[in-house]
C-alpha cells in the first residue's frame, strides 16, 4: 500500500456514547468481520470487559476500504473510555493522524468527551465529530452541535449524524476517515523507525508489541533496537491485525500491525518506545512517559497455602499489563502478600475481577489508599479546604462544566458513584493529577476486639475523622457476620477512641430445622454453610468477610 493510501486513526467517546458498537460497524462493511449477532463488540475481548460492557485493553484492526475506484488501508485503534484508562488513550492517539470524537446524541458533551478531545487537540490530530444514537427517541442532534461549536470552536457543518446500532449513515464515517484525515507520511527508503503503542505477553511466543511504522520497513530476520533500553532483538514474525494476527513479510511506512521479536517481558516494549534498524540507528520519537500508578492496595491469598498459586496468576497478570506495580508486603493478620499500585479504583477492581475469573485466585484487598508525601513540620497546621473551585464553563443552557482541586482520596473511592447517583446519572467526572498539596490528616485505626486490623488503617482529615470513624464501625457491623462470641468493632486515634459499635454473640445452628433424618437436606445445608465460611478471612478468632475489607470504605 503507497503511503498516501493509508489512514490511522481512532475512536474517542465518553464512556456508553457507542464506541465498540461504532467500531463493530465499520468492521462489517469493510468485510472484516462477518455480520452476525455473535460478533457483538468483537473488540472487547477479555470476559470482564464483556460483563461490565467497558473496554479494558485497546484493540487494533486494518481494515480495506475502497473509494472512488481506489483501496485504502485504514487502521482502526479502539480506546478504552473511562478515566482510569485515560494513558491508554493518549499512547494510541500517538500512532494515528486523525481521531473519531463519538457524542451520545442525547447526552451531549460529557467529561471524557472534553478530556480526549483535548488529548487529541494537544496531538495535533483531525477531529471528525461524530453525534450517535440519532434513532432514540431523545435525541437531539441539533443541541449537541450548538455544544460543539460553543466548546470545541468546530464548525457544525463538519459533524457526521450516525445511528452506529442500525448502520445508519455509518458509510459517511468512512469516507470523512479517507478524505479529512491525513495519510501518515514517512517513506518506505527512510531507515526503520516504529512507534510501540502497546503491548500483550503470549505464553509460546512472548511479547508481541502492536506498532505503527513511521518509516522505512521490517522485515523476518532482521535486527532490531528498543531505545528505551537500548536492547537488540532478532524479528521472529509480524503482520497486520485485522483484528486477529494475519502474518505478513514485512511492514512498511504508515502501517500499523504486531511485531515478535524473543522479548520476554513487556517491560521491554514500553508504550512510547521506539524501535529502530541495528544498522541505521535514529533518534528515538518524544513523549516516552510511563504509565504511573495513583491507588495503592493490599492483595493476600485468603489462606497462606494459596500464596504460591496467587504469585504465579499475578505474576502473569502484570506481565500483560505494565501500569501495575508489585511489592512484595506482608501484615500480621493476613500474612505475606503484595502492594500493588493501580491507575485508579476501576483498574484494580478489574484486575481483581480477572485474578478470580482468569485463575481462580481467591484474594483480600485491603482498603485502597493513594500516595502522601509527609513532611514533618508546623506548616502541617494549615487548614486547608478539600475542594477548590477552579473555573466554571457553561456549555449550553442546561449543561455546566465546574473545575475543582481536590484532593485524590476524597474521589478515588466513591466519588464518581455518588456523583453519578446524586445527578440521577446526569453529571460526569474526569481527572488529571495535580501534585501534592499541604492538609491536616492524621492515621485512624480499626480495632476488633481490641485488636488493630492494619489493613483498615487510614489516613483521614482531621475534620472528618469522627465522621468517618463511625461510618466504617456502621459498616463494618454490617458486613461481620454474628459469632459465637461478641465483637466490639472501634476506630480510634492513637488511644483514644472515637466510635463503637458491637456485634451481639449468636450461634448459628443451620441443622436445627432438619428434624427427622433428611439427610440429603443436611448435607447440602452444610456445604452452604462451608461455602459461605470460604469468603471469611480469619483475623484473630473472628470471621470477617473478605468484601468487608474494600465495602467498608465507601461511604453510603
Ligand atoms: P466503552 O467501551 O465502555 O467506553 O463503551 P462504548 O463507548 O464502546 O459504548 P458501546 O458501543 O458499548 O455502547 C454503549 C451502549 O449504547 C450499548 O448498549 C449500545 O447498544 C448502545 N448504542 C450504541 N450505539 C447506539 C445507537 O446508535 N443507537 C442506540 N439506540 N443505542 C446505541
Amino acid at each position: 500500500f503507497p503511503v498516501d493510501k493509508i489512514r490511522n486513526f481512532c475512536i474517542i467517546a465518553h464512556i456508553d456514547h457507542g464506541k465498540s458498537t461504532l467500531a463493530d460497524r465499520l468492521l462489517e462493511m469493510t468485510g472484516a468481520i462477518a455480520k452476525t449477532e455473535k460478533n457483538k463488540q468483537v473488540l472487547d475481548k477479555l470476559q470482564v470487559e464483556r460483563e461490565r460492557g467497558i473496554t479494558v485493553k485497546a484493540q487494533t484492526a486494518s481494515l480495506f476500504y475502497s473509494h472512488d475506484g481506489q483501496e485504502y488501508l485504514l487502521n482502526l485503534i479502539d480506546t478504552p473510555g473511562h478515566v482510569d484508562f485515560s494513558y491508554e488513550v493518549s499512547r494510541s492517539l500517538s500512532a494515528c493522524q486523525g481521531v473519531l470524537l463519538i457524542i451520545d446524541a442525547n447526552q451531549g458533551i460529557q467529561a471524557q468527551t472534553v478530556a480526549n478531545f483535548y488529548l487529541a487537540f494537544e496531538a495535533q490530530l483531525a477531529i471528525i465529530p461524530v453525534i450517535n444514537k440519532i434513532d432514540l427517541k431523545n435525541a437531539n442532534p441539533e443541541r449537541v452541535e450548538s455544544q460543539i461549536e460553543k466548546v470545541f470552536d468546530i464548525p457544525r457543518e463538519e459533524c457526521i449524524r450516525i445511528s452506529a446500532k442500525l448502520g445508519t449513515n455509518v458509510e459517511a464515517v468512512l469516507q470523512a476517515v479517507v478524505e479529512r484525515i491525513p495519510h501518515p507520511g514517512g517513506s518506505v527508503d527512510d531507515p526503520f523507525k516504529a512507534l510501540v503503542f502497546d503491548s500483550n505477553f503470549d505464553h509460546y511466543r512472548g511479547v508481541v508489541a502492536n506498532i505503527a511504522v513511521i518509516g522505512g520497513r521490517v522485515k523476518k530476520g532482521d535486527k532490531i533496537v528498543s531505545a528505551h533500553l537500548s536492547k537488540t532483538y532478532e524479528v521472529n514474525e509480524l503482520g497486520l491485525l485485522r483484528p486477529e494476527e494475519h502474518a505478513t513479510q514485512k511492514l512498511f511506512a504508515g502501517q500499523v500491525g504486531y511485531i515478535i521479536a524473543g522479548m520476554k517481558d513487556v517491560k521491554e516494549a514500553q508504550i512510547g518506545d521506539t524501535l529502530y534498524c541495528l544498522e541505521r540507528p535514529v533518534q528515538a520519537l518524544p513523549g516516552f512517559k510511563p504509565a504511573k500508578a495513583m491507588v495503592f492496595a493490599g492483595m493476600y491469598p485468603m489462606d497462606q497455602s494459596e500464596h504460591p498459586a496467587l504469585r504465579s496468576a499475578i505474576e502473569r497478570l502484570t506481565l500483560n499489563d505494565s501500569s501495575v506495580t508489585v511489592q512484595r508486603d506482608s501484615s500480621l493478620a493476613l500474612g505475606a502478600g503484595w502492594r500493588l499500585g493501580f491507575l485508579g479504583l476501576l483498574h484494580m477492581e478489574v484486575f481483581n475481577q480477572r485474578l478470580e475469573q482468569e485463575y481462580n485466585a481467591s484474594v483480600i484487598v485491603t482498603s485502597p489508599t493513594v500516595p502522601y508525601k509527609a513532611i514533618l513540620s508546623s506548616a502541617k497546621l494549615i487548614k486547608s479546604r478539600r475542594g477548590v473551585q477552579k473555573s466554571v464553563v457553561y456549555i449550553d443552557e442546561q449543561r455546566v462544566m465546574l473545575k475543582y482541586l481536590f484532593p485524590l482520596n476524597e474521589i478515588v473511592v466513591d466519588f464518581y458513584d455518588l456523583l453519578k447517583s446524586m445527578s440521577s446519572g446526569y453529571a460526569s467526572f474526569d481527572y488529571e493529577n495535580a501534585d501534592y498539596q499541604a492538609a491536616d490528616l492524621i492515621k485512624m485505626d480499626i480495632l476488633l476486639n481490641g485488636r488493630p486490623v492494619e489493613e483498615l488503617t487510614t489516613i483521614v482529615h482531621r475534620e472528618r475523622a469522627y465522621s468517618m470513624g463511625k461510618a466504617m464501625c456502621e459498616r463494618l457491623k454490617e458486613s461481620i457476620p454474628r459469632q459465637m462470641f461478641e465483637i466490639a468493632i472501634q476506630a480510634a486515634i492513637g488511644s483514644k477512641v472515637i466510635a463503637r459499635e458491637t456485634v451481639k454473640a449468636f450461634r448459628k445452628n443451620v441443622l436445627a430445622k432438619c428434624y427427622g433424618g433428611d439427610i440429603t437436606r443436611k448435607m447440602k445445608l452444610l456445604k452452604r454453610q462451608a461455602e459461605g465460611k470460604k469468603k471469611m478471612r480469619r483475623i484473630g478468632n473472628i470471621d470477617v468477610p473478605k468484601d468487608a475489607f474494600i465495602s467498608v470504605l465507601k461511604r453510603k
